[in-house]
């Protein structure tokens, strides 16, 4: 760590991994709904709130991760202190105050019920709030030596591009099909647009100091990447909006440009796999490189082969709204994005501590019960959708005799969830194992 105000992305880090965990046991929770019949918690902890409180667990966590990221990844690209650290812990509290009282609300029914956005408007303009203080601490740190790196830039245009389309799930259109319109403004456009531009710049920085591959050979794929992905993603959001009410053109677009999406996450497997093959001699911090590598290869799984799997309109008709597309959330989301932030923190955490060697057996343990057990989870929800799909939309049947049909792989998918959840423990520890270390050094 080149830079003492690094230290700031640790608590980033520290709050991010306690909602991981907590974001599990919810997860685990909402799946035991509907594995047995009988809820203890059914008047206060509905399977709508349990879901909600999940979910939106994840996006925070996530959120928290790649803010802790941004403020450990900039002033090392701009050579210089964070602008203003006090901000930058003030701002993750407010932010934190805010989930508190989300979730708090969600258990009282305080909700507009829209996924991802159940967060009512005055809790949504605080988190306009948290964004923008985080965008200004993180341009005046830029702005300081204004170094303007490719990977800077592209970070830059990510946070930004997600926290102006976010402003789209703010306000509260009385018209369903309108709202569900421009609600995919956040969902689509941040998960397959803002986020993977972040991602990109991250996993760029991270492959950058962790092999030492050649600056200028990462950031013309950075390029090449940020093109398509703007490209593909963008007009991919054509694959929401097959059956809202949208004009039949959308079919079309959906349809090809979505087919098209899984290149550019495939253009970024390959070749941070090609870097890792280049890579100089005498990589300390294997643990990390794992969680880069897998991060790349589960990514591509994820978004690009489970996604496209559904999106061709031929098929999506059938599966749309089903656990086919659960599968793809968890596969997506994991892949992508959680992996991406513990690819960061494992990168980040030792350096921060101070730590030039650390035991990194729990580390791995984590690493392959974690994916091993998603990998499962996904594979249940699957068979689950597609047994959705044969009995409620080529059957006929009616939605509760299907879901009786689909018990065995709900079973099975709350049962791999359970080994998620120690493989999740497991770096809950090792985290902890790892900050604790610091304070002796
Ligand atoms: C990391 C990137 C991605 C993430 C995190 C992600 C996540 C999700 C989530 C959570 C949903 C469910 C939304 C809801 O209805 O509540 C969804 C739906 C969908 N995704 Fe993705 N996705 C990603 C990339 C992709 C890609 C690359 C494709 C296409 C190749 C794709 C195709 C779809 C389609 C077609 C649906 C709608 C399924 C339906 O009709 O029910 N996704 N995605
Ligand atoms: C112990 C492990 C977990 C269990 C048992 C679990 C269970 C569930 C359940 C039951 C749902 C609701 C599905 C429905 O509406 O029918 C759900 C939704 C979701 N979960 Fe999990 N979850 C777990 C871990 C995770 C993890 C680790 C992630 C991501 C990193 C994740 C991401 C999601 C997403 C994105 C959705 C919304 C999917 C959609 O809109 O289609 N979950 N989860
Ligand atoms: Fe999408």
């Amino acid at each position: 760590m080149k830079y003492e105000s690094q230290k700031v992305a640790y608590k980033y880090f520290l709050f991010a991994t306690l909602l991981f965990a907590l974001q599990v046991v919810f997860g685990l929770l909402t799946g035991a709904k509907y594995v047995w019949n009988f809820d203890p918690l059914i008047h206060i902890l509905p399977f709508n709130t349990s879901r909600a409180i999940h979910i939106n667990l994840l996006v925070v966590w996530l959120l928290m991760g790649f803010m802790g990221g941004a403020y450990y990844l900039v002033p090392e690209e701009a050579e210089t202190e964070i602008y203003s650290p006090w901000l930058a812990n003030f701002q993750l509290y407010l932010f934190a105050a805010i989930g508190v009282a989300a979730i708090a609300g969600y258990i009282a029914g305080w909700s507009w019920g829209m996924p991802f956005l159940e967060q009512p408007t005055i809790l949504k303009a605080g988190i306009v709030v948290v964004a923008l203080l985080f965008l200004y601490n993180i341009f005046m740190t830029m702005l300081k030596t204004r170094k303007w790196t490719t990977i800077q830039g592209v970070l830059l245009g990510g946070l930004v591009l997600l926290a102006v389309m976010f402003l789209f799930g703010v306000f509260f259109m009385k018209n369903l099909a309108t709202q569900y319109y421009f609600w995919w403004w956040v969902i689509h456009l941040w998960v397959e647009g803002a986020w993977e531009l972040v991602t990109a710049a991250i996993m760029a920085f991270v492959l950058l100091k962790l092999t030492g591959v050649d600056r200028e050979r990462i950031e013309k794929w950075l390029y090449i990447e940020v093109g398509l992905v703007l490209f593909t993603g963008i007009a991919g959001i054509g694959h929401h909006y097959y059956w809202i009410g949208t004009p039949g053109y959308w079919l079309w677009v959906g349809g090809i440009f979505s087919a098209l999406e899984p290149a550019p996450i495939l253009l970024m497997v390959a070749d941070t796999l090609k870097d890792v093959r280049d890579r100089k001699a005498g990589i300390t911090n294997r643990i990390a490189l794992y969680w880069a590598v897998g991060c790349a290869v589960m990514h591509f799984f994820g978004a690009g082969v489970w996604g496209f799997a559904q999106t061709l309109p031929q098929i999506n008709k059938w599966t749309h709204g089903t656990q086919v597309t659960a599968s793809h959330g968890h596969f997506a989301f994991f892949g992508a994005y959680a992996m991406l932030n513990l690819t960061m923190v494992y990168f980040a955490l030792p350096q921060i501590k101070g730590l030039k060697e650390f035991s990194q057996r729990l580390g791995f343990k984590a690493f392959w019960t974690m994916n091993f057990f998603m990998i499962m989870m996904v594979l249940s929800l699957t068979v689950a959708g597609v047994v959705q799909v044969y009995f409620q939309r080529i059957m006929g049947l009616d939605y509760l005799t299907t879901q009786g049909y689909m018990r065995l792989w709900y079973a099975a998918f709350g049962a791999s969830g359970l080994g998620f959840a120690a493989g999740c423990l497991m770096y809950v520890v090792d985290f902890f194992r790892l900050g604790k270390s610091t304070a002796k050094s």
